[in-house]
């Protein structure tokens, strides 16, 4: 089960911080998702982050590290429009994709030439980072800590719900309260001569070209030679919960439903969330799944937010929930 901590005192951080450096998992908050993570440079500890997930080995992990200052051990080089958004957006829910330094070995790259980091901004994950960093670790490894194809946990009790059973007595999961942001941060290749997303988050593409004043390059998915780059959280059917998503249509009743709150609920149809903004419609996604599988629903049925910005990440997100597992 690993042990859940509740009470994150500095010394309970530096006690999760020493079983990483020991080798073992801690699940930690971060202002996105919750995230599973192990030392960076420990390939057995990394092993096991995908026997726990029970995801393909050769997906590559983001490494998390708690200052700017740790970024150039990871990395070989760095465009200067990369620098102005790690300055712009750090600590904060963006993954930069940068080429590799020799640091950053094949079981974190998933056999790939580049490596993605990020600064988180919650603080408890900056504390355990931090303390992590006191006794020489250089980095954590943490995917979100959801068994594979899964909708990521936004609480430590969808941790548990999810990996708890995967866990060993020398594990740790930290009890952070609910993620801020509640979807997973946007990912930027910064390999080439313009950013671009590989994955819509709450860093958009507006907010990069206001920071860099370059375009953002819009084929999402392919590296150079237009092959397609592995990011799992592309994968189609990803982000599903058990129930079936179903996407802007007429619900029927029996079924869970979400839509914006200004969205009357019709009759028979369980209600599963009315958020009042996007911001909210984000922050409380991935729990209102999870409770349409508490209630054994068969179908949730969700009226997708519309417009620029974060809706952009959710309907991202829904339209692969929609596809199922
Ligand atoms: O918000 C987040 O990013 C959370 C929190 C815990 O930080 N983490 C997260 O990790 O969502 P994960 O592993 O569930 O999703 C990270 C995505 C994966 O789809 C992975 O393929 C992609 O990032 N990724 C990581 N390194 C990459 C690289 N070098 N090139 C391309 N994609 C990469
Ligand atoms: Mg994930």
């Amino acid at each position: 089960m690993g042990q859940f901590l509740s009470n994150c005192s500095i010394d309970s951080l530096n006690a999760a911080a020493q079983a990483l450096k020991d080798g073992s998992l801690v699940a930690f908050p971060t202002e996105t998702v919750y995230g599973l993570g192990a030392d960076a440079t420990n390939e057995l500890a990394v092993a096991r982050i995908y026997e726990v997930k029970g995801r393909p080995s050769d997906h590559p992990l983001i490494v998390h590290i708690a200052d700017i200052k740790y970024l150039e051990q990871w990395i070989s080089e760095i465009p200067e429009y990369a620098i102005e958004l790690a300055r712009a957006f750090w600590p904060g829910p963006m993954t930069l994709i940068l080429k590799r330094s020799a640091l950053a070995k094949d079981f974190i790259t998933g056999n790939q030439e580049t490596v993605g980091i990020r600064i988180p901004d919650n603080s408890l994950a900056l504390g355990l980072i931090e303390a992590f960093h006191r006794l020489g670790g250089v980095g954590i490894a943490a995917p979100s800590a959801n068994r594979f194809g899964q909708v990521s946990p936004t609480t430590a009790a969808a941790v548990s719900e999810e990996i708890g059973d995967y866990l060993i007595d020398s594990d740790f999961v930290l009890d952070g309260g609910p993620s801020e942001v509640g979807l997973e941060s946007t990912i930027i290749d910064c390999t080439s001569n313009a950013p671009r997303i590989l994955r819509p988050g709450a860093i958009t593409d507006l907010m990069i070209e206001a920071v860099t004043k370059v375009k953002v390059s819009e084929d999402i998915n392919k590296d150079l030679s237009g092959l397609d780059i592995r990011v799992s959280g592309s994968l189609e059917n990803h982000y599903a919960p058990k129930a079936k998503v179903i996407l802007d249509q007429q619900p029927i009743a029996g079924s869970g439903y979400i839509a914006l709150g200004d969205i009357p609920t019709p009759v028979g149809v369980i209600r599963l969330a009315a958020p009042c903004s996007v911001e909210e419609f984000a922050r409380t996604l991935y729990e209102s799944m999870r409770e349409g599988d508490h209630q054994n629903l068969a179908s949730i049925y969700i009226e997708q937010p519309t417009g620029a910005g974060l809706a952009v990440a959710i309907r991202d997100r829904l339209s692969r929930s929609a596809r199922g597992r």
